[in-house]
């Protein structure tokens, strides 16, 4: 399972890259807005940022809402950086730019997924990645793990090559549990990649390992 670094914080980027785990990058308007990005200049300034910190693929999101609008903003983005995946929400023009896009080679990420029939969509229209939201299911009590199952069977039985991105993964057991069901790629925050990392019987034990070893030293 890859693992996507889910912000626009350079400094969250390097540190998840630095532990060498990290798969590439996933953004959005909001992500970007919370580090203070705003004007077109300043947002494609940071991609490229972004691009040299991480050698993976990184969605840079599309703001048009119509076809020609996002046809130019994909195609200007996927000129930017060979590892630029253009990220495109699941409406109808999305649909229709998504086709565009596989069609010339260029990478596309599929975002704000909600149904598997959306998802079903994306994968038909030649999307790589399709992004189901876990959390914002969980958080209107919908059960947002149900759908990577699904859109993973459904996927599978037809081969389709799009990968599940499960994405608006808020907590470890999010992941483990998108690992189980055997999404393609998790995107999370920093604090769930590093929350990976701790259990109190490694901590205990390794400071017993230390003692011991001391116990030599005297
Ligand atoms: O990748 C989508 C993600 O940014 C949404 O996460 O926590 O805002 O639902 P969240």
């Amino acid at each position: 399972m890859k693992f996507f670094i889910d912000t626009a914080n350079l400094q969250d980027i390097q540190e998840a890259h630095d532990l060498g785990v990290l798969d590439g990058v996933t953004t959005n308007p909001s992500l970007m807005a919370k580090e203070g990005i705003f004007g077109h200049d300043n947002v494609i300034a940071h991609y490229k940022k972004i691009c040299d910190i991480v050698d993976g693929d990184i969605s840079a999101e599309v703001i048009a809402v119509d076809f020609d609008g996002m046809v130019r903003e994909g195609e200007f983005l996927a000129e930017l950086h060979p590892n630029i995946v253009v990220k495109v929400p699941m409406i109808r023009e999305g649909v229709k730019a998504i086709r565009h896009f596989s069609e010339r080679g260029i990478k596309t990420n599929c975002t704000l997924v909600f149904s598997a029939g959306q998802a079903l969509l994306a994968a038909k229209a030649g999307a790589t990645y399709v992004s189901p939201f876990v959390g914002r299911l969980d958080d209107v009590g919908t059960d947002g793990l149900q759908l990577i199952e699904q859109i993973v069977q459904i996927y599978g039985n037809y081969g389709y090559q799009t990968q599940v991105l499960a994405a608006s993964v808020r907590h470890v057991m999010h992941l483990i549990q998108c690992a189980e069901i055997g999404a393609d790629v998790v995107t999370c925050p920093l604090s769930v990649i590093t929350g990976l990392l701790h259990h109190p019987l490694t901590d205990n034990g390794l400071q017993k390992f230390l003692s011991d070893h001391a116990k030599g030293n005297v």
